[in-house]
């Protein structure tokens, strides 16, 4: 194949919204699932900070680390041969300075090989957003409820239309390539699509984005104990493991495995 025929890169994926093309993005933290979702033909993975959550079992996303960031997306980018990858920055490495900002968005893209970065913010972040953009890195915005936030915050939707529309518009002008907008009512998500002439990639932003990201372990039915409203669980994968690993262990217990096919003679 040639070397960038098929690959999704950053001005590809801006233009996907003026063909009306909607792009899918899903998150991934190891090698074979990154290779399962590109291979499946997913435009985009997110490398999140929801690892600190989903890989590690914490509460919420503020203890992932730069460290871990890179750990997980050079595993990524090492599986994947089409899609876009985008990693996230983690609490507290971008919001010092900009010089800091700067250094670990280039850790990210040297360690990693991943093509952009993704930082929570809108207007309060503008700054960092151009000044990570004239050094070369290309940034995701997040707009809406952030995670990282969650101490100021908490978890709920985000309804006020004022702050979200100065936001996305602010993350736009900063030079972001695209926005991701999470929990956020339906028509106001539209607004924001509308608005902005830089894909919005949804979470819980209802249908008229430009995109949708979900986490994979949530759609995958591998997380266990209740999920978001807006996730769709398309399999339900922790019952397969479960069902297989109990299925091994009856075996291994009847002595029904290993049997003659899985010997050597
Ligand atoms: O960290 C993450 O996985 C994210 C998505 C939920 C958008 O930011």
């Amino acid at each position: 194949m040639p070397a960038d025929s098929h690959t999704v890169n950053v001005p590809r994926f801006m233009a996907m919204k003026s063909q009306n093309r909607k792009i899918t993005m899903l998150t991934a933290y190891d090698f074979p699932t990154a290779q399962m979702i590109d291979e499946a033909g997913v435009d985009s993975i997110l490398v999140g900070d929801t690892l600190a959550v989903v890989m590690q079992g914490h509460a919420t996303t503020i203890s992932a680390t730069l460290d871990q960031l890179i750990y997980h997306g050079e595993m990524v980018c090492r599986a994947v041969k089409r899609a876009l990858v985008i990693v996230d920055m983690p609490f507290l490495s971008y919001q010092i300075s900009l010089q800091k900002a700067i250094e670990n968005a280039g850790r990210i893209l040297k360690e990693t090989g991943c093509q952009a970065v993704k930082l929570e913010g809108g207007e309060e972040q503008a700054g960092t957003i151009a000044g990570l953009v004239n050094a070369g890195i290309p940034v995701m915005a997040h707009v809406g409820l952030r995670p990282q936030s969650v101490n100021q915050s908490g978890y709920r939707v985000q309804r006020d239309e004022e702050k979200l529309l100065k936001d996305a518009r602010a993350a736009e002008q900063a030079g972001a390539f695209g926005v991701v907008i999470e929990c956020v009512p339906e028509d106001l998500a539209a607004k924001l699509t509308k608005t902005l002439s830089i894909p919005t990639i949804g979470i819980g932003a209802g249908t008229h984005c430009d995109g949708q990201v979900l986490v994979t372990y949530d759609m995958l039915g591998l997380t266990v104990g209740p999920i978001p409203r807006f996730v769709k669980r398309y399999a339900d994968l922790n019952q397969n493991i479960s069902n297989a690993i109990s299925q091994y262990c009856k075996e291994v217990r009847t002595g029904d495995f290993p049997n003659d096919e899985h010997a050597y003679k």
